[in-house]
């Protein structure tokens, strides 16, 4: 008989309450019992007066896969938010830490979940170096993180832009407009990639991919040209002009926010090709809502798989996709770089067979 704590933690994501539920399934099968905390990290600051967790069983987990959000609550900023930008860390607080630990002891924890992506697998590896028995579950809709193929929510937000951008293109169709859809991902282009192929854009910005306004104007003109009466430009909101991202004036994390990009360069294409523009900034719809089938197995399995790794008492490591099959790999090795798109990798050059163009001097539309 085992006890073990669940967590999620950063921003959430679709397929959250598919790992739980993969997690409390597999846990009930072994005759385990499953605490989950409340709020993230937060929730294992919990006292006996204030208690941040409940037990999860198969009965209230019934079903969840199938929901968005988390049944868990979740919080990307507080007392464990550690992350303060790409490849560095910062420290927890030793009260913190010892809270943590009294917790993790008060409650006969024999391991911790932690589904989240690299912020959260950072501060999961910085309980494990304080001895705390703990596995990973990779989280996030940005794709972004090191040692696994896919994340789950990645998809169901590649489904989402894919959906939007059908909407969109029929409206920009009727009046023959340029819209330029502004998506998610940070520091990886991976949404914009997905979305823009999935959904025949014209144009794909990454962040990965330095573009110049001129050879985006250059190709649109092309277009219209050719007669083609709607333009569709994927911008990912980390997408560089020149050196610059563009940010919010606000802070999560102590990481900046991104946003903006979409607004400016629409302005700008609309006064260069002189085609009436809008900008649709998709934001955190790509982050709602039900997660589809492919996220709602991978969540089930990297759950049952993350139970595995404790029955097998393999700690401070995280389960991974590799091609079609779960693997682990450890925590370590997931944070120490993203993972972003390579310019020259398959994708990529598909698209550029297909005549899209990433604005940079190799595209021809
Ligand atoms: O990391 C997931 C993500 O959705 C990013 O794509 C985006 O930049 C960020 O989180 C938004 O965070 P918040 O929910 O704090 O606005």
């Amino acid at each position: 008989m085992m006890n073990i704590g669940i967590l999620n933690s950063g921003g959430d994501c679709p397929g959250l309450n598919a790992v739980i539920e993969g997690v409390v399934g597999a846990a009930h099968y072994r005759g385990w019992k499953v605490i989950g905390f409340y709020d993230g990290f937060e929730g294992l600051l919990s006292t006996e007066n204030e208690r941040r967790y409940e037990e999860l069983t198969p009965q209230s987990c019934r079903n969840i896969r199938a929901m968005g959000g988390t049944i868990l609550g979740t919080v990307n900023k507080g007392n464990f938010a550690i992350k303060v930008g790409i490849g560095e860390k910062g420290e927890i607080e030793p009260p913190v830490l010892e809270k943590t630990r009294e917790t993790v002891h008060r409650l006969n924890l024999d391991a911790l979940v932690v589904v989240g992506g690299d912020g959260s697998q950072s501060t999961a590896l910085l309980l494990s170096e304080i001895g705390l028995p703990v596995v990973g579950v990779p989280k996030t809709i940005d794709n972004d993180l090191g040692a696994t193929d896919l994340t789950f929510g990645f998809q169901s937000a590649v489904e989402v832009v894919t959906e939007s951008i059908d909407r969109i293109r029929t409206t920009a169709n009727s009046h023959r407009r340029m819209m330029v859809v502004e998506v998610m991902g940070r520091h990886a282009g991976w949404i914009a990639l997905y979305g823009g192929l999935s959904a025949g854009a014209d144009v794909i910005l990454l962040p990965e991919i330095p573009f110049e306004l001129d050879n985006v104007v250059r190709d649109i003109r092309m277009r219209r040209a050719a007669g083609q009466r709607e333009i569709i430009v994927v911008v990912s909101e980390g997408a560089k002009l020149g050196d610059t991202v563009m940010t919010l004036d606000a802070e999560t994390t102590g990481e900046v926010r991104l946003g903006g990009i979409g607004q400016f360069i629409a302005k700008k294409l609309e006064e260069a090709t002189e085609i009436e523009t809008r900008c649709v900034v998709l934001g955190h719809t790509q982050r709602g809502g039900a997660p589809i089938a492919f996220d709602r197995v991978l969540g089930v399995r990297f759950g049952s798989a993350a139970v595995g790794l404790i029955e097998r008492k393999e700690f401070s490591r995280m389960v991974a996709l590799r091609g079609t099959e779960i693997v682990s790999v450890s925590i370590e090795d997931a944070v120490k770089s993203l993972h972003r798109v390579d310019p020259d990798c398959q994708l990529v050059c598909t698209a550029r067979d297909l005549g899209v163009s990433f604005g940079d001097v190799a595209s021809r539309s």
